[in-house]
């Protein structure tokens, strides 16, 4: 057995000199392989007297144990010593440019109401919110309108069960102008003021959903007058469609809250199937497009927010959010704004990056 004893030392003085995996496991093959020679050596236990077995077994399984465990010692040490290796001379380049994060979009209506709030905010106007359930007096008495008032009628909304102070029934407001009465109240005279935000109506079809977007403007002051409306509103239409040519036409309307009421028209043509806004509804192959409503604050919605309507005096209008963003970027169909299909956000959605600013242009570039 001094065979067996030297060839097991010399494969473990080899095993333990090894230096690459390859060497490694040419040894592993040369001793355990299926032509190894323990392997062999193992074969030929078969074929022994079992008192031949007994004597010779243990040395060559004590053997083949030996230089199994030497394998495995060396291939740690070995794996540890390239790992070691890769942590030295490997390093990490931090200025390669990090690999496209999946990005949102912003949706039309919210990047149309940021261009609003940026507009307005170059003409000294703060933008409020309200709360999008509503009590009756807000959203339709302090607005000069009634319990009976017909004007309700076009007004039809939800109503909830719960009641408010007075017993009349809470509901979604149907327009944005319960923030002017909010506004005035809370915040006195003079006021100049957006306020952004979705209404509620119980209206559906191509282009009417029973959630829609407005956004209402409010200027509470002295001396305030029909002028003053005018130039607001062209300068904001000028600058939200980036168009110098827009004109307006002012026409008589009526709505409670204000007295004169003005219902507001745009010039446009149609190019290419689209509409597009510009020129003088009465130029060849124009027509006139009525996009907003609005007036002089009405007397008695001043008194009815605590001011003296002898002392103050304003503007308001309101123009849907959802159309000023199909006029602008050019969508056919109302109900897809609200629909979820990623496709359409994809087709229609502007960049989360796209801030808009008056001196780069208010106008997404996706
Ligand atoms: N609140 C009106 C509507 O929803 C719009 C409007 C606002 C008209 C302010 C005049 C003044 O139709």
């Amino acid at each position: 057995m001094d065979e067996l004893q030297t060839r097991k030392d010399t494969a473990l003085m080899a095993i333990a000199a090894a230096d690459t995996q390859d060497a490694l496991e040419a040894l592993r093959v040369e001793a355990l392989g299926k032509q190894g020679w323990i392997s062999q050596l193992l074969k030929t236990l078969g074929k022994m007297t079992p008192e031949q077995r007994q004597e010779q077994a243990p040395a060559i399984q004590q053997a083949r144990a030996e230089v199994a465990d030497a394998i495995v010692v060396r291939k740690q040490a070995l794996d540890n010593a390239e790992l070691d290796r890769r942590l030295a001379t490997e390093t990490l380049d931090l200025s390669l440019p990090a690999p496209d994060a999946p990005r949102g979009s912003v949706h039309p209506v919210s990047q149309v109401m940021d261009e609003l709030a940026e507009i307005f905010a170059d003409l000294g106007f703060a933008v409020k919110t309200g709360p999008e359930i509503e009590d009756d007096w807000h959203n339709f008495t302090a607005l000069n309108m009634d319990e009976n008032h017909p004007a309700r009628a076009m007004h039809d909304t939800f109503y909830f069960p719960d009641k408010d102070g007075e017993g009349r029934s809470m509901l979604l407001r149907t327009h944005t102008s319960p923030v002017q009465i909010r506004t005035m109240v809370n915040e006195g005279a003079p006021v100049r003021i957006i306020a952004p935000g979705r209404v509620y109506r119980s209206d559906s079809d191509a282009t009417h959903t029973p959630m829609f977007h407005q956004v209402e403007g409010l200027v509470i002051d002295k001396d305030i007058h029909l002028g003053h409306l005018k130039w607001t509103l062209e300068t904001f239409l000028k600058a939200f469609f980036e168009r110098e040519d827009i004109v307006l036409r002012l026409r008589p309307s009526y709505f409670p809250f204000t007295e004169p009421s003005v219902e507001v028209d745009v010039g446009f043509a149609v190019e290419k199937g689209r509409r597009v806004l510009g020129g003088s509804g009465d130029a060849p192959g124009h027509a006139w497009m009525e996009l907003l409503g609005s007036g002089m604050v009405n007397r008695r919605v001043i008194e009815f927010a605590g001011l003296d309507p002898d002392e103050w005096q304003g503007f308001a209008f309101g123009v849907g959010v959802d159309r000023l963003a199909m006029l602008k970027y050019g969508m056919d169909d109302l109900r897809a704004f609200f629909d979820g299909d990623i496709r359409w956000l994809q087709h229609y959605g502007f960049s989360p990056y796209d801030q808009p600013t008056l001196s780069a242009g208010v106008g997404a570039s996706a």
